[in-house]
């Protein structure tokens, strides 16, 4: 209800100027720290998933924030978990992809045998902001031969249009903020 959403609400924090000058980094940490901000936040990723359960194999997460969310979701579903990594960390086979950032580029990488033709796949990360990261997963899995069925976000950047770059696949978040 209204009560927990405020009190996630309460627990991010926003620091404007970090990472640098112009951004504002919104901070969720406090809301994992916090018992009651981490269950409410786990209960309302699963009751907002953009496709019903039963229709996805797997959940994929992304490194590093993904990995707080994804595994704990894919556990209370019952599904696998798949990692999603910056390259260079996992023994091949390797898929790679290299992704656009606001300056230069950057590549992630999936174990070819972690997604089979076939495998229906959520992806999940912490925040959406160009869109480039969840992009690039999604090109990943679907390299792989899997189908992505969806993406869910705890939190989406709004201004920076990442939700066009997703377009037509089914997407939930659960806070939008300013970017
Ligand atoms: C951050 C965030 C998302 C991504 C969103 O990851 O966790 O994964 O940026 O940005 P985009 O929509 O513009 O692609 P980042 O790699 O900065 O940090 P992390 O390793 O802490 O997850
Ligand atoms: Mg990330």
């Amino acid at each position: 209800g209204e009560e927990n959403a405020d009190h996630v609400m309460s627990l991010i924090r926003s620091i404007p100027g970090f990472p640098k000058e112009g951004i504002i980094f919104r901070d969720f940490m406090p809301v994992l720290a916090d018992a009651r901000g981490l269950s409410i936040l786990m209960d309302a990723l699963e009751a907002a998933l953009p496709v019903p359960a039963d229709q996805f194999d797997a959940v994929a997460g992304l490194e590093a924030r993904g990995f707080l969310f994804g595994p704990a979701l894919a556990a209370r579903l019952g599904k696998g978990f798949v990692a999603v990594r910056k390259a260079g960390k996992l023994p091949p086979e390797t898929v790679h992809e290299d992704y656009a950032l606001e300056y230069g580029t950057a590549s992630i990488e999936i174990e070819t045998s972690a997604v089979k033709p076939g495998d229906r796949v959520l992806v999940v990360d912490d925040l959406i902001a160009t869109g480039g990261t969840a992009k690039a997963a999604a090109d990943l899995i679907e390299k792989c031969g899997g189908t992505v069925v969806g993406f869910s976000f705890v939190m989406e950047l709004e201004g920076l249009s990442g939700t066009d770059v997703l377009a037509g696949y089914p997407l939930s978040t659960l806070v939008t903020m300013p970017a």
